[in-house]
């Protein structure tokens, strides 16, 4: 079970990730959130308080507050005051770095900001804020209002909503696009293995330790917002795309989703998904346990699972892991390049057993579904007899048409 301390521990390393420097936080019990000022009036009084002692300018919530309880907090307090989807949207914002990604994120900025001009006109540019039970207090310059610059926010609720309209329209082409490119990978039959994990897991550097790539890996929250593919070779030959992803979080408030959807996209197109646990963490089950709720929402719990137990050299004893707890576990060190081999074999071993098994005689005149058959698929038995070359072995399904004039049986 992930506990209110856990959550506000995550809340602190999202906060410092943006860039805040946390001074302090504060968390109260409460059964139901003051309608006000979501916190307790006391409680409130008391941040006040704190505020003249220790100077800080920024309370960020847990949670998602109503745009009065932003307001009146911010009153109270003399800071500003945002919640967890106005930190995880800023640091989306500094993370996007291809177009769809800057533009998803511009619209979901856009669109939590849009309910939140309400009654306050168009002076946005004193600040926006959000609260629960749990909080951190920081000094954290300009967070929650990055992105879309100053003069943006200034624009009315007009021009905001055109604007929504405007990036509605690009993102539509922009993902028309990568559709296409999606299918023309489809019809080359590459298998893809997204890697997907919870926020600092490891995806990005496991993913440079089996591409042998430079994708810049940094133990803060969300350095991946964007897709990233690239080429491998498995053993055995055969040839594998592999995608890093976005890393999942608990309490991804669900409007963010889809800001990251560019990368779902390619989760949930992948033929296997490599999830990287960080073994090492007290709460890597409960991580391991929001990926599968946010696979299961996207339907594809079921897909054919490998999963990379990481940083297991931070661990004293990593024989103690227990592999059972997960799909085709392999324990690895994505840093030292550890265990990197066996992960590999089980990735072809997984793959291949999602694939269908054949036997074919190909005539000699078609070598070049000799040669497909080796690229993309997993050769188990071949012979050169009279009529042509003999194939055993697995194929993905999506390349079955071209060998089924040549079936055995
Ligand atoms: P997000 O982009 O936030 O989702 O993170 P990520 O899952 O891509 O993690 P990333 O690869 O950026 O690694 C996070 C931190 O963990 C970095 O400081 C890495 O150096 C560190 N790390 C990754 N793998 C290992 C490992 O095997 N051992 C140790 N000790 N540290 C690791």
């Amino acid at each position: 079970m992930w506990s209110v301390e856990d959550s506000l521990s995550e809340l602190e390393a999202l906060a410092s990730t943006a860039g805040a420097d946390v001074v302090g936080t504060m968390i109260q019990r409460l059964h139901h959130p003051d309608v006000a000022t979501y916190i307790g009036k006391g409680r409130a009084q008391e941040l006040g308080d704190l505020e003249k002692q220790l100077g800080f300018d920024l309370v960020i919530f847990d949670d998602e507050l109503s745009p009065s309880q932003q307001r009146n907090l911010e009153k109270m307090l003399n800071a500003r005051v945002i919640d967890r989807t106005a930190l995880i949207l800023d640091i989306f914002a500094q993370h996007a770095r291809t177009r769809e990604g800057r533009l998803q994120v511009e619209l979901a900025q856009l669109e939590y900001r849009l309910p939140r001009l309400t009654g306050r006109g168009v002076a946005f540019s004193q600040q926006a804020g959000g609260t629960r039970s749990a909080g951190a207090a920081g000094v954290g310059g300009a967070i929650g209002v990055r992105g879309p610059g100053e003069t943006k926010l200034e624009m009315d609720r007009r021009r905001i909503r055109s604007r929504i309209a405007d990036l509605r329209e690009d993102i539509e082409n922009v993902r028309e696009q990568r559709s296409l490119h999606r299918r023309q990978r489809a019809a080359q039959a590459i298998p893809v293995v997204a890697i997907v994990g919870y926020t600092n897991a490891g995806k990005s550097t496991l993913f440079n330790a089996l591409t042998e790539s430079e994708v810049i890996a940094e133990n803060k929250l969300f350095a991946t917002l964007d897709p990233i593919t690239r080429h491998q070779m498995l053993p055995g030959n055969q040839e594998v795309l592999y995608t890093d992803t976005v890393g999942f979080i608990q309490k991804l408030p669900t409007k963010l989703i889809a800001a990251f959807r560019a990368t779902l996209e390619e989760v949930i197109d992948a033929d296997l998904l490599l999830e990287v646990v960080d073994a090492s963490h007290e709460n890597a089950i409960e991580q391991s346990e929001t990926v599968n709720d946010v696979l299961h929402d996207l339907q594809i719990g079921e897909k054919p699972r490998v999963t990379a137990l990481n940083k297991i050299d931070l661990l004293d004893d990593p024989s103690e892991l227990d592999l059972s707890l997960y799909p085709n576990a392999v324990p690895v060190s994505a840093l030292k390049h550890v265990g990197l081999d066996a992960l590999r074999e089980k990735i072809a071993q997984v793959l291949a057993d999602s694939m269908e098994m054949v036997q074919v005689t190909i005539p000699y005149e078609k070598s070049e579904l000799v040669e497909l058959f080796h690229r993309r698929g997993r050769v188990v038995l071949e012979e050169h007899r009279a009529e042509g070359t003999f194939l055993t072995g697995r194929i993905p399904r999506t390349l079955e048409g071209y060998y089924a004039p040549y079936l055995e049986f």
